[in-house]
């Protein structure tokens, strides 16, 4: 079993207060001394750890998104665009339908490159400059595509994805290929196309920015950190539930951290925790099978399907520091279908928010939770939404109300609305008529009519 617990002894391979620390059999690693993603003596997950952890008040004045919290991280500054610093929407008819006490939703669609990948990028592919590596590669459902090309080109560096043909939405790919990454199409699946850049990483070919080199899951740690400030400025307490997408678990395993070390530091306590609830689409959920079935580790879905191809994952390498997440912030895990997931999506665009439909699937857990009775009804929650609606374009018009071909004429169009309200219909006779009448009094009354329709309409 993983061992995360954050202690006071700073081991002697620290280099100003930062470490490396295997998860599983405790080692420790110069954190920059060579390129080094897993634990060289027992391959176990390895994890970022600092001598000195800040607090709230050490953030102040420190400006806004990722760097903002340097304090809790390796740098002072990374390459950045900038990132982070992302809404946290309040969603007031979505809250009272699925009967929640509070209801906000973190928007990761708007950071940079369009999803919460940017807030690990910019940590990422600056400790790759710290390495000294040239040329950077990723497996990715798309989006850790689409940062990577962005953060790469930012940097000047050479940069590879690996990605599953026919599986990734048009406008990953798009953002890919126009930041001038070179695009591997690999037919095969992610949890493949992972293996195969692990591979190109260990073989010494490519610097791995995929969510199992540590430094990502830094950067990703700081929506927990803007989500407990927001959230307490706001209500004046922190939220008691974080609900999020689950994919390779890695803002799963941020989010843990990110609360770790804020107890150990003393900024809340153990009590404060957000119970961090997993979602993932039933057709891809190794991670909820483990929780429901009480396992330290999840089982490889060979096979795997979902509308939501963000969280089209059927391994998720994470899983040794997400399992302990849920389990001991008194979360939990929840499948949902797809059908749910494009109702989910619906919802959430009607309150104005456009997210992909892999971001709606936190909220689409939420409401079956809440059905279920899994989570109560004076809860505070916080759904995360990873992706921004125009990343999946097609998924977009599929869930959305579709276009109405018409004619290339005005009289025919208003003929071809035919939902108007009985009060529209009568101020529109009135101005019409009035709009024909030659007494100018009649007209001034007409156009006053017509100006009330328009605002009607206008308002539908
Ligand atoms: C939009 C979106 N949501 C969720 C995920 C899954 O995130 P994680 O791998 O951190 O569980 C991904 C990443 O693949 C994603 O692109
Ligand atoms: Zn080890």
């Amino acid at each position: 079993m993983a061992d995360l617990q954050l202690t006071d002894h700073v081991p002697r391979e620290a280099d100003d207060g930062v470490w490396l620390a295997c998860i599983e059999c405790g080692e420790s690693f110069a954190p920059f001394d060579t390129v080094r993603y897993t634990c060289d003596d027992c391959d176990g997950l390895l994890e970022v750890r600092y001598a000195d952890l800040p607090t709230w008040e050490d953030f102040e004045d420190e400006g806004r998104g990722v760097w903002r919290y340097h304090e809790t991280l390796p740098f002072e500054e990374g390459v950045t665009l900038p990132e982070g610093d992302t809404q946290l929407h309040t969603a007031p008819r979505l809250r009272d339908d699925i009967g929640v006490a509070n209801l906000r939703i973190k928007h990761e669609g708007m950071n940079p490159t369009g999803s919460f990948k940017d807030r690990g990028m910019t940590v990422g592919v600056r400790v790759a400059q710290e390495v000294g590596v040239d040329r950077l590669a990723c497996a990715s459902t798309g989006n850790t595509s689409a940062a990577l090309a962005a953060y790469g080109a930012r940097a000047g560096l050479e940069t590879l994805v690996l990605l599953p043909a026919g599986k990734v939405a048009a406008g990953k790919i798009a953002q890919a290929a126009l930041h001038d990454a070179r695009i591997l199409e690999v037919d095969g699946n992610f949890d493949q196309c992972l293996d195969i850049v692990q591979d190109l990483a260990a073989r010494g070919e490519v610097y791995l920015l995929n969510s199992l080199n540590p430094f990502r899951l830094e950067g990703q740690k700081t929506i927990g950190l803007e989500i407990m400030e927001e959230h307490y400025a706001d209500h004046g307490e922190y939220p008691d539930r974080i609900v999020l997408p689950v994919g390779n678990a890695g803002n799963t395993a941020a989010l843990y951290k990110c609360f770790r070390e804020l107890v150990k530091a003393g900024a809340i306590t153990e009590d404060q925790v957000p119970k961090l609830t997993g979602v993932q689409a039933e057709g891809a959920a190794p991670m909820v099978e483990a929780i429901q079935e009480g396992n330290d580790e999840t089982r490889r879905w060979d096979e795997v399907e979902t509308i939501a191809t963000a969280i089209r994952i059927g391994n998720p390498v994470n899983a040794p520091k997400a399992l302990p997440g849920i389990r001991e912030t008194g979360g939990t895990a929840v499948a949902v279908s797809d059908e749910q997931i494009t109702a989910a999506q619906r919802d959430v665009a009607r309150q104005g928010i456009g997210v992909e439909p892999a971001s709606a699937a936190s909220v689409a857990g939420l409401r079956k939770l809440r059905r279920q009775g899994e989570i109560d009804a004076d809860e505070s929650v916080v759904c995360l939404t990873t992706g921004h609606l125009l990343k999946d374009p097609d998924a977009a018009a599929e869930a959305g109300r579709k276009p109405e071909p018409v004619p290339n004429d005005t009289d025919a169009i208003l003929e071809h609305i035919d939902d108007r309200s009985s009060v529209v219909e009568t101020v529109r006779r009135q101005a019409s008529k009035a709009a024909d009448s030659p007494l100018i009094p009649l007209v001034a009354g007409g156009l006053g009519a017509a100006y009330l329709y328009r605002k009607l309409r206008s308002k539908k």
